[in-house]
């Protein structure tokens, strides 16, 4: 069986959503400090919901792929079912991740939920930060191997 789905080499041949939104209602950046990989989401959010998301992704495969599929999966949602996005649920839509390649979905559900964060921060709404954790306190991320 092939490593990677035929999903997977797609988003990554094809990446959807990538770029910059220059005048972003929320930008979240996210790394993984074992891979050294990055990634950058720009929301831009009218009503409540995300009218745009773009993406930057300096990092492997896997990684292109879940920023890719996860921009499509909340394009046009509200920002509450963008905050629901579990990286499972990223992983799942691509038909499977390697199971060392799953933390690479990961920066996808915190890069987004980092920009939603920087959108609520920037236009003083309140938030439960108990719905924010911050991604370092979470050892679990940086703990398998490559
Ligand atoms: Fe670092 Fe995939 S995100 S190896």
């Amino acid at each position: 069986m092939a490593l990677y789905s035929e999903k997977v080499m797609d988003h990554f041949t094809n990446p959807r959503n990538v770029g910059k939104i220059e005048d972003a209602d929320g930008v979240g950046e996210v790394g993984n400090a074992k891979c050294g990989d990055i990634m950058k989401i720009y929301l831009k959010i009218e009503n409540g919901v995300i009218a745009d998301v773009k993406f930057n992704t300096f990092g492997c495969g896997s990684a292109i792929a879940s920023s890719s599929m996860a921009t499509e999966l909340i394009k046009g949602k509200p920002i509450s079912e963008a905050l629901e996005l579990t990286n499972k649920a990223v992983a799942e839509a691509l038909d499977g991740l390697p199971a060392h390649k799953m933390h690479c979905s990961v920066l996808a559900e915190e890069a987004i939920r980092a920009a939603i964060k920087d959108y609520y921060d920037k236009n003083g709404i309140a938030y439960d930060k108990a719905d924010f954790p911050d991604p370092h306190d979470e050892e679990e991320h940086f703990t398998e191997e490559d």
